[in-house]
């Protein structure tokens, strides 16, 4: 099967795709559902939705938002957490009324049930139109860190390392206070119509070509997402610096 594969000429041009696919989801479907994922790649695409919203207002309270994954035993106030920087970068800047925003509580003492009734809203809601997929520099997507089996469900998943050390760092959560992540599992995330993964930076380039060239394989969580019948590998030119002159004719460029 052909992979569709963006290439954006630079930080700037993805930046502006990446949001247009975004926006033109929003304003072909009033009732879409739309999975977002936070970090420092969707920050700017995120800023560019709520400006055109902002200059273009269209018919938003209809929407469903939500992230991919979410942090656990932190309070929704840290900044950290994926409900504040979502309902901060698109749902009020976006008059995403409350309660069309689906998050897992950060705190319960029930996991499961903040898992089941995640997906459960998710599914009630007519299950994912579009899901914005981030690239862990493991491979990671949400927070099913390698290894995760390919048929996981919503699950609370231990963070990686390197992930966690750099939440604390930005978070100022203590080492002796566990963190976890609950994440759409792997096949929940396969079930969503449309997947727009997004990747930016040398530093993903490595990644990026084991996603796209290397085997599908459950040590590169992101490689499943070749066998996705809807999905758009959407990286800038830095991102793609690794990929075959092969691989490089069959992309869209952007420039
Ligand atoms: C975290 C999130 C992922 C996201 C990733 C990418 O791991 N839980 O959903 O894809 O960060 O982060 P960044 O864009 O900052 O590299």
């Amino acid at each position: 099967m052909k992979l569709k594969i963006t290439i954006a000429a630079s930080e700037e041009v993805f930046d502006r795709v990446a949001a247009d696919r975004i926006l033109s989801e929003m304003k072909s479907n009033s009732t879409a559902c739309i999975g977002f994922s936070t970090g420092q790649t969707t920050k700017n695409m995120h800023a560019l939705v709520a400006a055109d919203y902002a200059a273009q207002p269209f018919k938003t309270d209809t929407l469903t938002l939500f992230n991919v994954d979410e942090l656990t035993n932190l309070p929704r106030s840290y900044d950290g957490c994926c409900y504040t920087m979502i309902k901060a970068q698109v749902c009020d800047p976006l008059n995403v009324p409350e309660e069309n925003f689906i998050m897992p509580q950060t705190i319960s003492d029930d996991y499961e049930r903040e898992c089941r009734e995640f997906v459960n809203e998710l599914e009630r809601r007519g299950g994912i139109d579009l899901q914005i997929l981030g690239l862990g520099t493991n491979g990671h997507i949400g927070i099913n860190q390698p290894g995760t089996p390919f048929g996981s469900r919503v699950w609370v998943s231990p963070m990686d390392p390197i992930f966690e050390a750099r939440v604390r760092r930005e978070t100022g959560v203590p080492d002796d206070h566990y963190l976890g992540g609950l994440t759409l599992g792997i096949a929940d995330i396969m079930h969503s119509r449309r997947i727009v993964l997004v990747a930016k930076g040398t530093h993903k380039a490595e990644m990026v070509r084991g996603m796209i060239e290397g085997p599908v394989t459950e040590e590169l969580p992101a490689s499943v997402l070749q066998l996705h019948p809807n999905c758009e590998f959407l990286i800038d030119r830095d991102a793609a610096s690794l990929l075959s002159p092969e691989t490089l004719a069959t992309a869209t460029h952007i420039e």
